[in-house]
């Protein structure tokens, strides 16, 4: 077997998630879905329902009143919030984990998720677009495929952070010089093994290079690579791979990111990421999903 091979074959014998996370996973995929099944599969987990409210309460979102149930959270925050909320805190304890081979500490790839998933969302907010929660979604889960490709890197880092930093090829370029395959490629490996929808898999896919993506899914792998570039600015739980990837001109044009665009969208994400990461912080240590 090739190296790709080993890799590929190892991303596919993850654990799935939990079967409810994959039920809200699974609603990202309905535009219309309801609010009693989304509040159902909410409550049925205590712990879901204690991060869902604990994030409906912080400054970010929170009104004169505070929220005390899902249903309400529901009423005042709208049920697309409310579920990206909820896929928020069932992929954390997935993102929570070190990453070997990239050089980021436990918390660190769960912080680029939501820096990222945040900036997706501010950025949409800014562009006035309605931003799909499967993009959403996406954007936490983007670079997963470190938490696989990682642990071959380790082994002998060397020849690609050479190839990164002596030859200066992108960090993608290089994972798939050296290794025959990269993270967005493990990621969409690992992603579509768990049975999550396309637009999903293939943003995953391409978020370092959108230009190749299926045209039906473009915008949304587009809209993940601009998030993702924008999230690392901040410098906010950035690994090895640092800043060394390459800006896709075409994505950048299409959502007309200019520099006071990034500096006003980075500026709100600061702003409002760090609820999020409070409530994640406080639960460190105390998740117990089981995978
Ligand atoms: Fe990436
Ligand atoms: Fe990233």
């Amino acid at each position: 077997m090739s190296s790709k091979e080993i890799i590929l074959e190892k991303a596919r014998s993850v654990a799935a998630l939990p079967i409810q996370t994959l039920e809200i996973i699974d609603l990202v995929q309905n535009p219309d879905v309801a609010m009693s099944q989304l509040q159902e599969l909410i409550e049925r987990d205590p712990g879901m329902t204690s991060n869902v409210l604990r994030m409906a309460n912080s400054s970010s979102f929170r009104g004169v009143y505070e929220i005390g149930s899902i249903r309400e959270a529901l009423v005042r925050l709208g049920t697309k919030t409310v579920l990206e909320l909820a896929v928020a805190s069932a992929v954390a304890p997935v993102a929570r984990q070190p990453v070997a081979g990239y050089d980021m500490p436990a918390g660190d790839l769960l912080t680029h998720s939501v820096v990222t998933a945040t900036t997706a969302n501010e950025l949409a907010k800014h562009l006035k677009i309605d931003v799909n929660p499967r993009v959403f979604t996406a954007a936490l889960l983007h670079d997963i495929g470190k938490t696989v490709l990682g642990t071959f890197i380790q082994v002998n880092p060397r020849p690609i952070i050479d190839l990164a930093f002596v030859e200066h090829i992108p960090f993608d370029e290089a994972e798939l010089k050296v290794l025959g395959t990269n993270h967005p490629e493990v990621g969409a490996v690992l992603l579509e093994s768990w049975g999550l929808p396309k637009t999903i898999v293939n943003a995953v896919a391409f978020h370092h290079k959108p230009d190749f993506c299926p045209e039906s899914d473009r915008s949304a792998a587009e809209f993940v690579h601009v998030a993702d570039i924008l999230g690392r600015l901040c410098g906010l739980g950035v690994g090895v791979d640092g800043l060394n990837y390459t800006a896709s001109p075409e994505a950048v044009h299409h959502f007309r990111i200019t520099t006071h665009v990034a500096e006003e969208v980075t500026a709100k994400m600061i702003d409002t990421v760090s609820d999020m990461l409070g409530v994640f912080d406080v639960q460190a240590g105390s998740e117990s999903h089981g995978n």
